[in-house]
């Protein structure tokens, strides 16, 4: 500072001076605002009063518990308090609704918290009701309640303490024994036992394999005798007492979308088309009652996809329709030749099908329309057919006029007709 002071005294201010006085002044503008905030944080910190706290509402889920079992509350509103837990300057604490005291913190009483989450070990069916978490910080504050539901456990109370989850018919999946995070959190060796309606499931079980090590339990060929109530228990250690810690769930099991053996129903074997025009060649598919959902649709040429062999240019696919005639479902590709040219009558087109059940093809191919035709064989014939026409009705009306020489013209239409007798039959 000192040495750009004696510089700034000379006529040319240099750089170094610049910068020097640059970095004084925002040492000066930090000092400022450390100095404004301070103040400004320091009364915040006496006026938020212990009881006004913001209550944010009920967390949306209700907790069913069984009786004589470790209960784990999460406080529900820690997620919005990023990285809350973490911070030395947050403090959560827990009470019920019904009483004004705070939870006492200490595992000696079976009631704790710990990283912000309510433990109850073991919850008995008067611990049954709402709890509320409050988490603040120097300068804010706010609480959410939820309910906790103690059941013992019998039969009726199966209904309410179990989860639902979901199967698909005739495939195999898994059951996952839920909420167990709190609990398996830095274990190694969790062992869950699986029961199906309080039948333990053994090791050896085929259909029913509990696999080592996780919360799953997989379920080979399900079927619908596999309808019922499962459970999975897990062991609990805590102050040398063992507690058990019980699942239920209910399953359900969907029916797959049905599914049909789809048939390609369109296009021919050839399609005749002549080079340098337009071609669309649909292939159209069948489905009856089979869903659309599952059902892919597509074109070949030569074995390779359309867009790759083509590059979206002058052969491409069109768009899939889907729709139904009569209840029955139909799908349609088109295959779009702009134009058709030579080298597409040397290329296998194919139209592939393919569901869960089934995977079908037809192949196609583009034959040049020749010139021969039969719009063009029969362009002659009708230019005979109308001066023969022609004649005959000039025959007529000089029959009706009655004039001799009509004779003569009618003579010579009858040469022309005598040389098609077969045709102008035909056309009769
Ligand atoms: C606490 O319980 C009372 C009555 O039992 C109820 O009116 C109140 O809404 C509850 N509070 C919460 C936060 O659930
Ligand atoms: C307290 O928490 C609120 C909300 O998470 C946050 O906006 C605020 O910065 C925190 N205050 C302090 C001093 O940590
Ligand atoms: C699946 O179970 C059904 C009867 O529940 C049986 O008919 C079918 O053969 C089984 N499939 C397999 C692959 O085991
Ligand atoms: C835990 O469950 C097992 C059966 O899985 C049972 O034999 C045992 O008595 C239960 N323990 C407690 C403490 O309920
Ligand atoms: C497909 O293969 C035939 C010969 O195998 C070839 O003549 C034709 O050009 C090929 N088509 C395309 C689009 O590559």
């Amino acid at each position: 500072m000192q040495s750009c002071r004696l510089q700034g005294t000379r006529p040319e201010i240099s750089t170094s001076c610049v910068l020097w006085k640059l970095l004084g002044t925002m040492f000066i503008v930090y000092l400022l605002i450390m100095g404004v905030s301070s103040f400004t944080i320091q009364p915040e910190e006496r006026t938020v009063p212990a009881g006004n706290c913001q209550f944010r509402g009920k967390h949306f889920k209700t907790k069913f518990e069984v009786e004589g079992e470790p209960v784990v509350l999460p406080c529900p509103q820690m997620r919005y308090w990023l990285r809350a837990s973490a911070s030395p300057h947050v403090s959560v604490t827990w009470r019920k609704n019904d009483s004004a005291r705070m939870i006492p913190a200490g595992e000696d009483t079976g009631l704790w918290v710990q990283d912000g989450a309510l433990w109850i070990v073991p919850a008995w069916r008067e611990d049954s009701g709402t709890y509320i978490c409050t988490v603040r910080n120097a300068s804010y504050c706010d609480e959410m309640s939820i309910e906790l539901k103690v059941f013992e456990k019998t039969e009726a109370s199966l209904p309410l303490i179990s989860y639902p989850q979901i199967l698909t018919l005739s495939t195999s999946g898994a059951l996952v024994c839920p909420e167990l995070s709190e609990f398996t959190r830095n274990k190694t060796d969790m062992k869950i036992q699986w029961y199906k309606d309080s039948v333990l499931l053994d090791q050896d079980n085929k259909k029913f394999q509990s696999v080592k090590g996780t919360t799953l339990l997989l379920i080979h060929n399900v079927s619908m005798e596999d309808v019922d109530y499962y459970s999975c228990v897990m062991m609990f250690a805590h102050k040398s007492m063992r507690y058990n810690i019980t699942r239920t769930i209910k399953l359900r099991i969907n029916k797959r979308e049905e599914e049909t053996v789809p048939v390609i129903i369109s296009p021919h074997k050839t399609i005749l088309a002549s080079l340098g025009s337009r071609l669309t060649i649909p292939c159209k598919v069948f489905l009856g009652a089979g869903t659309h959902l599952t059902t892919l649709l597509w074109w070949m040429a030569n074995n390779t996809n359309i867009e790759s062999i083509y590059n979206q240019d002058r052969v491409t696919e069109g768009q899939r329709l889907e729709y139904s005639e009569n209840n029955e479902n139909y799908i349609e590709v088109p295959l779009i030749f702009d134009p058709v040219i030579r080298e597409d009558l040397n290329t296998d087109f194919k139209c592939v099908v393919r569901n869960t059940r089934s995977f079908q093809m037809l192949h196609t191919t583009v034959k040049e329309a020749t010139t021969f035709s039969w719009e063009i064989a029969l362009a002659p014939l009708s230019l005979v057919l109308l001066v023969f026409g022609g004649i005959w009705m000039h025959r007529w009306y000089k029959h009706r006029t009655g004039k001799a020489y009509g004779l003569t013209a009618l003579k010579t239409g009858h040469q022309e007709f005598d040389a098609y007798p077969s045709k102008i039959k035909e056309i009769k």
